[in-house]
């Protein structure tokens, strides 16, 4: 067990929302630009907040923020244009310097291997639904082990494979844009199985190494009490919390959801692409559990394989959710905190991602009062502290995100940041909820108090 370092404090985003720097200095192509080309995502990502070349701005404004740990990811084809076979070095310098960068201003980071963009020659050999993407990760995955393994000690494998499998594969609202319900369940298998060979592949390489994954945790209740709500909230359930825990934590993919994928004619057979050693490989020892949560949903029979926001996204005058229509609802944190403790034992969880999308801009005076966010954090922070309290071994909290940036197909139109990006110019404005974040865990503000005091107990 490492040395308890304390609570810790962060904040996440990913490489396509931030970067830019398409094609720049070898980068190849991702899913997500090829999404852009089909006229399927707004362009935004072609230059995003120019993080590729203001990255030294922004680590000033992480040191500033006084946050302990930066959770970013790597974009896979600056290392690997093609995705597979000759390493770009450019690419990888980018990476060493934001590594470096990072540990110069005394802030820990957290790498995450995948937030989404997949190679996009990869894709045109299959993407996740062909096992040979697999092995193209591992290796991708120990490149980076090799290079970074000194200096980075936290590792996110997969950032929520539910979207990645899903939102891709079977909705086609995220690249690739596929609807086929055998491409999604074979692409989240393929996933899982990256995951747990780079796992392996990491620790081998880079003997300190911390190794999690990053759930997408949505929690649901039924709509009313007819039992039909019920049975629909269970699958629901299943579908997009189970799938992805029970295999991690061991126990394969949950029967009950199986067979309701094979009666619903959803896959022909019982999963004939999982091949002998595939769930004890998924199922190699975590050594954090990320979890990202932002709502939980209430289930109606005929929804249970849906994924519609309750209400429309875009600015409303319900106080009761944000501009993503994502309800807000703290306690459902902390309740899923103690069911996660409670069901799966994971030694140590740490919430990768937590925000919200409001669209406050600059005022005359060019100040950014977003006290709806403030008032989002608190709720939620708050909810872990309780968890926390009854029991729950959870051991830092990220918020998303630094920046406004490239919400997927919303572009810039969904603003998580705690520092306002203009559009247009790139310039950046910290929001009220920058200075407040800073505030509550800086040395004895609220947050970090009450983390360090539950701690001692
Ligand atoms: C999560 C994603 C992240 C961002 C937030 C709002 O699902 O991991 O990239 O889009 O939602």
């Amino acid at each position: 067990m490492p040395v308890d370092q304390g609570f810790t404090w962060g904040v996440a985003t990913s490489a396509y929302q931030i970067e830019g720097g398409r094609g720049e200095d070898g980068k190849g192509d991702s899913i997500w630009d090829g999404f852009v080309d089909r006229g399927l995502a707004p362009s935004d990502g072609d230059t995003a907040c120019d993080h590729y070349h203001r990255w030294a701005q922004d680590l000033d404004l992480l040191a500033a923020l006084g946050v302990d740990a930066y959770r970013f990811s790597v974009a896979w084809t600056r290392i690997f244009p093609d995705g597979e076979g000759q390493v770009n070095p450019a690419g990888l310098r980018f990476y060493e310097s934001l590594v470096d960068g990072l540990l110069e201003r005394g802030i820990e980071p957290w790498l995450t291997l995948y937030h989404w963009d997949l190679p996009q020659s990869l894709q045109d050999r299959g993407g996740w639904p062909r096992r040979e993407t697999v092995d193209a990760f591992v290796s991708y995955a120990a490149t980076l082990a090799d290079h970074l393994g000194d200096r980075v000690q936290r590792w996110i494998t997969h950032n929520e494979p539910w979207v990645a499998s899903y939102l891709g594969h079977l909705f086609g609202v995220h690249a690739p844009g596929l609807r086929d319900w055998e491409a999604a369940v074979r692409a989240g298998h393929h996933i899982l199985l990256s995951h747990g060979l780079a796992t392996e592949a990491i620790r081998e390489r880079a003997e300190d190494a911390q190794v999690g994954i990053a759930l997408d945790c949505r929690p649901a209740g039924p709509i009313s009490s007819r039992p039909a709500d019920a049975a629909a909230t269970r699958h629901f359930d299943g579908f997009r919390n189970r799938w992805f825990l029970d295999p991690v934590f061991g126990r394969g993919y949950p029967e009950d959801v199986v067979a309701e994928f094979v009666r619903r004619g959803h896959i022909d057979s019982e999963l004939s692409f999982v091949r002998p050693g595939d769930m004890s490989a998924i199922a190699a020892p975590l050594d954090f559990l990320g979890v990202n949560y932002y709502t939980t949903v209430r289930v109606q029979a005929g929804g249970e394989e849906r994924d519609e926001p309750e209400r429309p996204p875009g600015p409303h005058q319900d106080p009761g959710f944000t501009e993503m229509g994502w309800r807000i609802d703290p306690t459902g944190l902390r309740d899923f905190l103690d069911r996660i403790h409670t069901e799966y034992q994971p030694p140590s969880i740490v919430i990768t991602e937590n925000g919200a999308s409001y669209s406050d801009g600059p005022d005359r005076t060019g100040k950014v009062d977003d006290n709806r966010r403030i008032e989002y954090l608190r709720t939620h922070i708050a909810a872990v502290a309780d968890a926390a309290a009854d029991g729950v071994p959870v051991d830092g909290y990220f918020v998303w995100t630094l920046l406004d940036n490239v919400e997927w197909t919303h572009g810039f139109d969904q603003r998580f940041g705690l520092v306002w990006v203009d559009a247009d110019s790139k310039e950046r404005t910290p929001k009220a909820s920058y200075g407040w974040y800073r505030d509550s865990i800086g040395d004895g503000g609220w947050a970090r108090e009450t983390m360090e005091g539950l701690r001692s107990l």
